[in-house]
């Protein structure tokens, strides 16, 4: 049985690091376990020019712990509106990992998103020309498509054809949830790739109503089936570099989640690595998480690989029951139970 694993340091390719208060409580999680991420632009109100995400950026840097050298790539969120000159922007500022698309009203922070994606379909030729990447939250937001669909839906209706319109274009489908998405990635052209989280790996949507109903297990796009999560399990274990590490860690004050309208949203950056650790060891491919966690993230972003190394060891230990989240407290995933790795350096 392996009881050490040394990896090449890890990035997160999808989190949310939050502003403010928040930001302060959250970041170091982030910044002990991963050298980079790629840091969502969902704040309130998003993060919609460079210049806005230039600030953001020197915030989140000034709020890494002493001797840090984390570095946060930042993103734009993609608006009906967005002027095809701040994509040029974008790419001199040199700090941009690639700009964000919301379908409007598809999660959180999400209402002032894309209402229809032909609206920026001059923004999105420009990101093409100039290698700028794009990050898909992938669900359609219709009533009337059940919710469990709405993942595949966006991928016949939306992104097939997106991808088509823009041959050369790199894209991201973030945070897959279905064998549908697993298999559109396999099959799609050069350039696509997608995002996988730790909730989606070790839970199927049975989670959320174990005896009873659990909001802490609640995120978008919403579990799936077994099937599914097998799916996702054989496409993050099976070494194709198309599918790489983004935890999708969404922190919520507990209160904010603990309510009769709980938003979505599920924390990880307190044991990101330990839980993919735990997936692969169940599919017997710890061997397989290197890649999957530091490897192909940089290498379809164009980017190289961090130097140095972090060490897990198979050894038990306890999450809290919660961690400080400003002057709340948020309720990480695993909370009150066992994870069986550490992160023991870094
Ligand atoms: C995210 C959040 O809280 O910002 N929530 C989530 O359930 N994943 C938004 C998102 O990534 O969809
Ligand atoms: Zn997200």
């Amino acid at each position: 049985m392996t009881v050490e694993l040394t990896l090449r340091r890890p990035d997160d390719w999808h989190v949310h690091l939050r502003d403010g208060e928040a930001l302060m409580s959250v970041l170091p999680h982030t910044a002990k376990q991963f050298a980079r991420a790629i840091v969502m632009p969902n704040l309130k109100p998003p993060v919609t020019t460079v210049a806005l995400a230039g600030a953001y950026r020197d915030r989140i840097r000034a709020a890494r712990p002493p001797g840090s050298d984390f570095e946060p790539l930042m993103t734009l969120y993609l608006f009906d509106k967005m002027p095809v000159e701040e994509i040029d922007r974008a790419k001199a500022a040199g700090f941009i990992a690639g700009c964000k698309l919301y379908p409007a009203g598809a999660t959180t922070h999400s209402d002032a998103g894309v209402t229809d994606i032909r609206h920026i379909d001059a923004v999105l030729a420009r990101m093409a020309e100039l290698g700028v990447v794009l990050q898909v939250h992938g669900e359609v937001t219709h009533e009337h498509v059940d919710i469990f669909d709405r993942e595949q839906r966006f991928i016949d209706d939306v992104l097939a054809p997106l991808v088509e319109r823009h041959p050369t274009l790199k894209v991201v489908f973030e945070h897959i949830t279905t064998r549908a998405a697993v298999d559109f990635v396999v099959g799609a052209r050069a350039g696509v790739a997608a995002t996988i989280t730790p909730q989606h790996l070790l839970f199927n949507r049975n989670e959320i109503f174990r005896g009873g109903i659990r909001p802490h297990f609640y995120c978008l796009p919403v579990l799936k089936t077994e099937p599914d999560r097998r799916s996702l399990i054989e496409a993050a274990t099976g070494g194709n570099p198309r599918f790489f590490l983004g935890t999708d860690s969404a922190p919520h004050a507990r209160g904010a989640k603990e309510s009769s309208c709980g938003c979505a949203g599920m924390y990880s950056a307190h044991a990101a690595l330990e839980l993919y650790a735990e997936a692969f060891e169940e599919a017997g491919a710890l061997d397989k998480l290197e890649g999957f966690a530091s490897l192909f993230g940089p290498d379809f972003y164009d980017m190289p690989r961090n130097p140095g190394t972090i060490t897990l060891r198979r050894e038990e230990w306890s999450v809290p029951s919660a961690f400080a989240f400003g002057s709340d407290v948020v309720v990480p995933m695993r909370a009150n139970e066992k994870i069986r790795w550490r992160m023991i350096s870094t």
